[in-house]
């Protein structure tokens, strides 16, 4: 797979990919006529505005495979009211069905820290929903952790349960992870 920050033209490609995860990884874990309405037209806007964005952040990495769209991740400095000034978040990362358990997240992933890292942050976050515990371990596999923070996620038809996973990025000084434990107690609600 190549991996390879995305243009403004890869917004329809991302929402289809986006759209075919979700309705891939979500039933049993939110509401199925919610899914089972989902178009990428949806989803559609919402990229071209982040695509066509001027600004820094945040940077969307697409990967592919002859060509083809297998996935994306999205990263930008944390939104999180507690954050601190260097830490950045991966707010997305989707990969086509077709794509799963093949190393392509691990990939993307990677490349998405990396940019991170080179941008200057020291550790970074994600939210991830509480009962996807495929992609929790996933993201426990490659070094993150449950920092304690959980928070409700309003999708305006529904409303589902985020719990927040942290890890320290490459570069960044060592913290105890005791310690980045006890200072990340505070619970969002
Ligand atoms: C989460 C995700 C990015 C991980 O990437 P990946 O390359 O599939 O990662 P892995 O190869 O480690 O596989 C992750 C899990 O999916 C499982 N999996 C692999 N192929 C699968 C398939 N065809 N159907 C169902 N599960 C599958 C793997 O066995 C593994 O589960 P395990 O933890 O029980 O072993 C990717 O699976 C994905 O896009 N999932 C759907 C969207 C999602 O949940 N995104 C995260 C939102 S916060």
């Amino acid at each position: 797979m190549e991996v390879r920050r995305a243009a403004a033209g890869d917004a329809r490609a991302i929402a289809e990919v986006h759209v075919r995860s979700w309705k891939a990884a979500f039933p049993g874990l939110l509401p199925q006529d919610y899914l089972d309405a989902l178009q990428p037209e949806d989803r559609l806007p919402g990229w071209q505005h982040t695509l066509e964005g001027a600004a820094p952040w945040p940077v969307v990495l697409v990967g592919e495979e002859n060509g083809r769209m297998v996935g994306f991740v999205e990263v930008a400095p944390s939104g999180d009211p507690d954050a601190e000034e260097r830490t950045g978040e991966v707010r997305t990362i989707y990969l086509d069905p077709a794509a799963w358990g093949a190393g392509c997240g691990v990939a993307l992933l990677d490349a998405g820290v990396s940019v991170l890292a080179d941008g200057g942050f020291a550790e970074a976050i994600l939210w991830v929903l509480h009962s996807n515990s495929r992609a929790r371990r996933f993201y426990e596999r490659q070094g993150w952790w449950p920092d304690g923070a959980t928070k409700e996620h309003d999708w305006h038809v529904f409303v589902a349960t985020d719990v927040r996973y942290r890890r320290q990025l490459p570069g960044a000084a060592v913290m105890a992870r005791d310690g980045a434990g006890q200072e990340s107690e505070k619970s969002q609600s």
